[in-house]
């Protein structure tokens, strides 16, 4: 019933205060979890979930990001040389052929909203993913891929949604469904008071957009914090037409926050081949200190 979605959209073009200074002269998407930045995760669940288009909407510092896409000639030419076959291997793949990479700038970050609607040209008039790369899911499948069946099961927008402690409402998007209409979104409210949320059902960093929005965003002024907010304009959108919210499988890291980026550090450095083993023995010898 769903169209196939081939526009990812990555909006990175944030400031990352709560990680200042990391964040000061490079994009948080470009921290490292373990051996790769946020970003190329990011990436290698959107093409997995069959995205052709990768559109990054990019701010002031946007050259670490291009470039980590990008044919590195040089850096090549030396692994080769070394033999460094593994390495070279590594650097290579990171978007493979058939997938184009388009750069758009956002002069000013005036929300995730306004990022959003960057995109406008580069997506067209077809249904787009928006993926915040700071929010880590460990999936299989990712969770766009979960996210593009489910599209393809009834079409509409569909949005992940993860259940939050109450307290903590007021850090994000929150959600009112239909469960007796396949969770059909009829309110959503950014960033609510405990006492005023419709539900602890969250929006996280990942969404499946009818195109449609493109004009809600057009239209919407400032919202919440003096910024054009991504939900305003999806609030519009529903009441159009059919957004659904979608619980996801898998673990999400939040990895905009210093505690979040932490814990994803520990399970991606568990798992990896290279660390999983030494890294367990040294998280054992410390923890019994
Ligand atoms: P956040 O709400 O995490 O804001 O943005 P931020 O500025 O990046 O980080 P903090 O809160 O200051 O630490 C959610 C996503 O939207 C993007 C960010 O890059 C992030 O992926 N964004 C936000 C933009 O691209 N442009 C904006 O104007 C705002």
């Amino acid at each position: 019933m769903g169209q196939k979605v081939s526009a990812a959209v990555f909006p990175v073009a944030g400031r990352g205060t709560r990680f200042l200074p990391a964040t000061k002269a490079s994009p948080k998407e470009m921290l490292p979890i373990v051996d790769k930045p946020l970003i190329q995760y990011a990436v290698e669940e959107a093409i997995e979930a069959g995205a052709t288009k990768l559109v990054f909407v990019t701010g002031s510092s946007k050259r670490a990001i291009e470039d980590h896409f990008d044919t590195d000639s040089e850096l090549e030419r030396a692994l080769i040389a070394s033999g460094k076959d593994e390495l070279l291997a590594s650097i290579r793949g990171i978007v493979p052929p058939g997938v184009a990479c388009i750069y758009i700038r956002q002069g000013e970050p005036l929300g995730l909203g306004h990022a959003v609607l960057c995109a406008r040209p580069a997506v067209g008039n077809e249904p787009f993913f928006v993926h915040l790369a700071d929010d880590l899911i460990a999936g299989s499948p990712g969770c766009l891929a979960q996210m593009a069946a489910e599209h393809g099961r009834h079409g509409g927008s569909v949005i992940a949604v993860e259940t939050v402690p109450r307290k903590h409402t007021s850090s994000y998007g929150i959600v009112a469904v239909d469960a007796s209409d396949q969770d059909r979104i009829t309110e959503i409210v950014e960033k609510p008071a405990p006492e005023d949320a419709p539900s602890d059902s969250a929006v996280v960093g990942r969404y499946l957009l009818a195109p449609a929005i493109f004009d809600k965003l057009e239209k919407i002024g400032e919202g919440a914090g003096g910024e054009i907010q991504l939900t305003d304009g999806i609030a519009k959108l529903l009441s159009e037409e059919a957004v659904y919210a979608y619980s996801f499988n898998g673990v999400r890291y939040d990895c905009g926050s210093k505690l979040g980026y932490l814990q994803a550090t520990v399970a991606y450095g568990l798992q990896h081949p290279d660390t999983g083993a030494p890294f367990r023995e040294h998280l054992k010898d410390v923890l019994s200190e």
